[in-house]
């Protein structure tokens, strides 16, 4: 190489540096956790910094005589869902139990924490009694009917429950797992708390274990939005968090019992499927010896198959996930982003195990040292947040081009802080839906459904399988986030 080639070659080392370092994780992280403050139902606190959202849905509970105030709004709609919501919160503790530190070097470990809390505060409500737990408040056709603002709601605000009688495993454990895993996230900062959340966990793991059943066969108002196709995992997923938060063996008994039906190897971690959580989970317990002379030849099932996702997330396995020619993990038209961001937490947290254990993950196409693993990630959070074909962010509010015309109710309608007068049912749809411009409210933080397969995305209000946001699609990214602004 001559001098002069020498020179050039630093030239471009410097842009692809500056390049590669020109997103900025710590602004991304912050607006994930202003989103959850943006979805908040119930009476919003004084500290509250997202001024143009107010005070909403202040008598759910009412008709059955009990308090279910507070908790979050689910995507574009203002229906409670139990379901999505428990993964959501799981996600954010599990954020927030993995990247602590980094999050607290990044001076948002109290913002995320207190986005855990505005979920199990919730859920406490909800879970008063050892046996019953409500699991859905609002009904999504009489929702969806109707284009409104939250704090103007006219829609019905029914409560839903499940019970010995009418029970719900998946519900009950992932709301347990969201409990065990709150209960983990706040234990060096507020003792007391994570006692609470840990009794309302154990109560209704147990419930769960005793009555089995689809939760939707109880809350049938539930299965066209949020229909569960098993229980099983979720009873894992709690039992995993659930032996993390109390070191306590019986819930290790129910892991190794269940080690014949692990899951196998899946294609996703999502709302409805949890065996992937559990699997790292347990692989990474493996990874640190922390079962302490207990290592079942059982126990290795949940790693090989937790190693397997992996290994076909970043292709370099027997079953690789597609990429869209932009280089985005590629699932389904529908909300595709949901399951990338969860595939990039799980990943980075086995890396970093890998990582603190000296090991790297053996996979069929060859070995993959951690390192790697944050490349493939980086790479994956790089495109959501605009390198990509289309230059477009699709984490709302973040950089200068992103979707515009979000589908989501509150967002969309002029802020009831700028205009008091009541936005009605139709109306909402007429003036607001239906308008050609730009959400006059930036959802910042919110991830949308994203791309096709194609990198292409239609910026319409209507287009709901790319533009609407939900909030388990953000959740897991708060650690992600934060893991690559620290580092
Ligand atoms: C192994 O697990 C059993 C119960 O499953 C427990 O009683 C025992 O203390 C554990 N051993 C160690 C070394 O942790
Ligand atoms: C974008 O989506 C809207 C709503 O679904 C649809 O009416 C419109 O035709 C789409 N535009 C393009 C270019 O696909």
């Amino acid at each position: 190489m001559s001098s002069k080639n020498h020179f050039m070659f630093g030239i471009c080392l410097v842009i692809l540096f500056v390049n590669g370092e020109s997103i900025d994780y710590g602004t991304a992280l912050a607006k994930s956790l202003l989103y959850y403050e943006a979805q908040r139902s119930g009476k919003l606190p004084s500290n509250q910094r997202v001024h143009w959202r107010g005070d909403s849905a202040l008598e759910d509970g009412k008709d059955q005589g009990i308090d279910l105030t507070g908790g979050y709004y689910d995507a574009g709609d203002n229906v409670k869902f139990g379901f999505p919501m428990a993964f959501t919160v799981t996600m954010l503790s599990w954020s927030v139990v993995e990247f602590r530190e980094q999050l607290h070097s990044q001076n948002e470990l109290k913002n995320a924490l207190s986005a855990v809390k505005w979920g199990t505060d919730y859920f406490m409500k909800a879970h008063k009694e050892p046996h019953v737990l409500y699991g859905e408040v609002g009904e999504g056709n009489s929702d969806h009917q109707c284009w409104m603002r939250p704090e103007d709601m006219t829609t019905p605000r029914s409560a839903y429950k499940i019970d010995e009688q009418q029970p719900g495993a998946d519900l009950a454990a992932e709301t347990a797992a969201a409990l065990a895993a709150a209960a983990v996230a706040f234990k060096k900062f507020d003792l007391g708390y994570s006692d609470q959340l840990l009794t309302h966990a154990k109560e209704l793991f147990d419930f769960a274990k005793r009555f089995p059943g689809l939760y939707q066969t109880s809350i049938s108002v539930a299965v066209q939005f949020y229909g569960s196709s098993g229980y099983e995992d979720e009873l894992l997923w709690a039992a995993a968090w659930l032996l993390k938060a109390t070191q306590d063996t019986t819930y290790l008994d129910y892991i190794n019992e269940k080690s014949s039906s692990s899951g196998g190897t899946r294609s996703t971690l999502s709302w409805d499927d949890k065996y992937v959580g559990a699997q790292v989970l347990i692989a990474k317990k493996l990874l640190e010896k922390k079962f302490a002379g207990n290592e079942s030849s059982l126990l290795n099932e949940y790693k090989k198959n937790a190693e397997e996702f992996i290994c076909n997330c970043i292709q370099k396995g027997n079953s690789n996930i597609k990429l869209s020619n932009g280089g985005l993990l590629w699932w389904q038209p529908w909300n595709n982003l949901q399951y990338v961001t969860t595939a990039t937490l799980v990943i980075t947290s086995y890396a970093d195990a890998l990582s603190a254990t000296k090991n790297s993950l053996q996979c069929t196409g060859g070995n993959v040292d951690p390192l790697q693993l944050i490349t493939f990630v980086k790479s994956q959070v790089d495109y959501i947040l605009g390198e990509n074909p289309r230059k477009m962010s699709y984490m709302v509010g973040f950089g200068t081009n992103y979707p515009q015309m979000v589908h989501h109710r509150g967002a969309s309608i002029v802020s009831i802080k700028k205009d008091k007068s009541p936005v009605g049912c139709h109306e909402g749809f007429v003036q607001w839906f239906n308008k050609n411009a730009p959400n006059p409210n930036v959802l910042d933080g919110a991830i949308v459904g994203g791309p096709d397969i194609s990198d292409n995305y239609n910026d319409s209000r209507g287009n709901f399988q790319q533009s609407e946001p939900a909030t388990a699609n953000t959740a897991p990214l708060v650690g992600v986030l934060a893991r690559l602004a620290a580092s």
